[in-house]
């Protein structure tokens, strides 16, 4: 993209997209906040503390956002996938989200207060999904069992990250980009385990439109949404499947993709599920995990990693900020070949050994 116009286009077009966007969401986070002070207010201070905030921190998360964007649009301008499209919806649909986020905010409060977080876990459910599956993560109403849960779920992703929750996914993109060169995209697959609402997925097929695609999520209500944010997209496959047994034959897809799943699983979970993304991946074949960063990734967010899961119901996230991953995926024959960081998060990328 050498053309001094097409590029401002594409800048243009990026920050008309992107800005408008954080800024929605990191308005979001400002009310909530500001919600969270009355509340606090009206409870006396002794009640709950007011949480800490390190300027010095703050300053270093806002320059690791900036550089994420960057980022994401030098992988744009090098031609590794289109200006991106986030598909939000409608500014009703916009407007409902929105609802449901803020309407949900009460009962998460009281969740997180009586640390309630297996409401999930009843007569209906019990034994329909692995005990672990059912646990109101994050305190959220539903855990991943609800419609509500699953039209609310990006609204709350999107504002934990101040609106970069996607431009985090698309930094598994150049990865994959690498891993596919000089092939046939109506000849490769990919498999995207938990694929949750289907964001990531969207944005494969948005710089891969001909390549087939299989999500899988153990939610039934999340694969409902996923194929409803998908239905623009054709060799995509959705299906409520465990990715602890991925129903894919052995050495038969190009790459896996895992997206801010693994520190959802108990360690002995995550580790089979590396195990069967190795299995269906053929010699050569590529396995992208991203999700939080890990313990001593970044000195600075030690701390927050280690307040992180006591807000917000996480109860394997301990294990995970600690799980050695290149050890674990050496144990299936992935090789690790690197770890990028993007923001909060990092992509870390591992090739099935020949043979
Ligand atoms: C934090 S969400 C991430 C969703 C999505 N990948 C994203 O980018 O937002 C975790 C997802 O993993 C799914 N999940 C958890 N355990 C699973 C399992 N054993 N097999 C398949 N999906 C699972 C949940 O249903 C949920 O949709």
């Amino acid at each position: 993209m050498s053309d001094p116009f097409s590029r401002l286009a594409t800048r243009l077009t990026y920050a008309t997209r992107q800005l408008p966007r954080m800024a929605w969401y990191a308005g979001h986070l400002y009310v909530m906040r500001r919600l969270a002070e009355q509340v606090r207010q009206q409870e006396g201070e002794s009640a709950r503390p007011k949480p800490r905030s390190d300027p010095r921190i703050d300053q270093r998360l806002n320059a690791d956002m900036a550089a994420l964007l960057e980022q994401d649009l030098a992988n744009v301008e090098a031609g590794i996938y289109p200006v991106p499209a986030d598909h939000d919806g409608s500014l009703l649909t916009l407007l409902d989200r929105s609802r449901l986020f803020f309407r949900d905010l009460p009962d998460v409060d009281d969740r997180r207060k009586r640390n309630a977080t297996r409401e999930v876990l009843n007569a209906k459910t019990r034994g329909r999904r692995p005990h672990y599956y059912l646990q109101n993560f994050h305190f959220q109403s539903g855990g991943w069992l609800t419609e509500e849960s699953a039209d609310r779920y990006d609204t709350q992703v999107e504002v934990l990250f101040r609106g970069t929750a996607n431009a985090m996914r698309r930094q598994a993109l150049p990865p994959l980009a690498e891993a596919f060169s000089g092939h046939d995209q109506r000849k490769l697959r990919l498999i995207d385990i938990g694929c949750g609402t289907g964001r990531f997925l969207d944005f494969v097929k948005q710089a891969w439109p001909r390549l087939p695609a299989l999500g899988l999520d153990l939610s039934e209500a999340y694969i409902r949404h996923a194929r409803r944010h998908l239905k623009r997209w054709s060799r995509i496959n959705l299906i409520v499947a465990n990715a602890e047994a991925i129903p894919a034959p052995d050495n038969s897809c190009d790459a896996v993709t895992s997206i801010f799943m693994l520190h959802e699983l108990p360690p002995e979970v995550r580790r089979t599920v590396i195990g069967e993304a190795a299995r269906v991946l053929r010699p050569g074949g590529r396995l992208i995990l991203m999700d939080s960063l890990q313990r001593g990734d970044e000195p600075d967010y030690d701390g927050m990693l280690e307040r992180f899961p006591q807000h917000y119901h996480e109860p394997y996230y301990q294990t995970y900020v600690s799980e050695d991953f290149p050890a674990v995926a050496r144990r299936y024959g992935l090789a690790h070949r690197r770890d990028t960081k993007a923001f909060v998060s990092k992509v870390m990328v591992f090739d099935k050994e020949a043979g």
